[in-house]
């Protein structure tokens, strides 16, 4: 199982919106995937369909090791599994603070289920707290959306420098991989002017052991698209919404790219794995802002608590054998926000909001 950690500590910037978008169309081609709803707004919760106040269980019960994790997780789509969250995640922050070995309780969790699953998508909540520190514990490699505005680097240094932290003192496997343009226009000029600064900022990171050194701007952008906007508050992905849209265009290509990176001996040239068309579902409404308002809550999926079957056919992954697909322009600069500070420090950050 590839566990990927979905983080940024800002708020708003496409986190859970790609772990959905990127969980399904992976697991529309054939891959196993369970996602994780880290954050106690339960946002990966309501848009996979389920209302979090009718949620009994899922992550909070793992972390307070009152629960397995393969009895709390539910079969929300074929092949696309589900650790919910609700409200009471709030609290696991505080009860925990005295708990011994607190930032690896989700790894041990999910131990028993490396071969149950070919992914582990982990939905993180905009903060650097202990929910955050476990999931880049349980992480093979993190996956930061970027919202390319002119506040998008503000605190990427730090989010960098926890994760440098935890690689350093808990999980020496962990490595920054990716870095997605979220909610991307095209038309302003800013947003490239972002994609170049972190171009820069990752060439200089090149010839060191730091855990983004061979982190990649994904060669693919999420367009900023009303229908992803739309597609929660009706419980679908963009694949069950709006099929043929932007939106899911560029998270089909994106969840193409990463799954190419996992494939064993892809040569250098090859084509990434082509992710197949996901089944036509009710399109949704045009693109009318004004319906945004007047959406009802989501009715909730049937989900059964099916746990999953022991793998058959894992997805190979092998580091020595992923092709890096992409090629960094520039060379980069330097970044002033990397100082050292403690693991204790970060978890009194608040959420970045915009
Ligand atoms: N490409 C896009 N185009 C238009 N709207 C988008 C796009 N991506 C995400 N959104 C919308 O932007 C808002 C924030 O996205 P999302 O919830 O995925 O961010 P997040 O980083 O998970 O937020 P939080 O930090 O609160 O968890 C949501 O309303 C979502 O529907
Ligand atoms: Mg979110």
């Amino acid at each position: 199982m590839r566990t990927i950690a979905v983080l940024n500590q800002k708020g708003g910037v496409g986190k859970t919106t790609t772990v959905v978008n990127i969980a399904a169309a992976l697991a529309a081609a054939g891959s196993r995937v369970v996602v994780i709803d880290f954050d106690p707004q339960a946002h990966l919760t309501i848009h996979l369909g389920l209302e979090p106040q009718i949620v009994q269980f899922g992550s909070y019960q793992v972390l307070t090791q009152s629960a397995e994790f393969e009895k709390q997780i539910l079969l929300m789509r074929p092949n696309l599994w589900l650790l919910p969250a609700n409200i009471n995640l709030v609290g696991a922050e505080s009860e925990l603070v005295s708990v011994v070995g607190r930032e690896t309780i989700l790894r041990e969790a999910l131990q028993s289920s490396q071969d149950k699953f070919d992914y582990c998508l982990i939905d993180c909540a905009p903060s650097l707290g202990l929910l955050s520190l476990n999931a880049l514990a349980a992480a093979d490699d993190v996956l930061i959306p970027l919202q390319p505005h002119f506040l998008a680097l503000r605190g990427f240094g730090k989010l960098l420098q926890t994760i440098e932290l935890v690689n350093k003192r808990i999980n020496p496997n962990l490595k920054v991989k990716w870095i997605l343009l979220c909610i991307f226009d095209g038309r302003a000029s800013l947003p490239n002017e972002v994609r170049a600064d972190v171009e820069q900022f990752l060439d200089k990171a090149r010839r060191t052991n730091c855990p983004w050194a061979q982190a990649q701007i994904l060669p693919v952008h999420i367009r900023r698209n009303i229908k992803l906007a739309e597609a929660p508050s009706y419980g679908k992905t963009i694949f069950e919404y709006e099929q043929n849209c932007h939106g899911a265009e560029d998270y089909r290509k994106a969840a193409e790219l990463i799954h190419a990176q996992f494939q064993p001996s892809t040569p250098p040239d090859a084509q990434p794995v082509t992710i197949s068309e996901i089944q036509d579902q009710p399109a949704g409404d045009d693109e009318n802002q004004e319906q945004l308002s007047t959406i009802s809550t989501p009715s909730p999926q049937p989900a059964s608590q099916v746990p999953p079957q022991p793998s058959t056919q894992p997805v190979g992954v092998d580091e020595n054998q992923t092709q890096p697909p992409i090629e960094i322009k520039s060379i980069p600069q330097s970044d002033s926000e990397t100082q050292s500070s403690e693991l204790t420090q970060t978890k009194t950050d608040q959420p970045d909001t915009n």
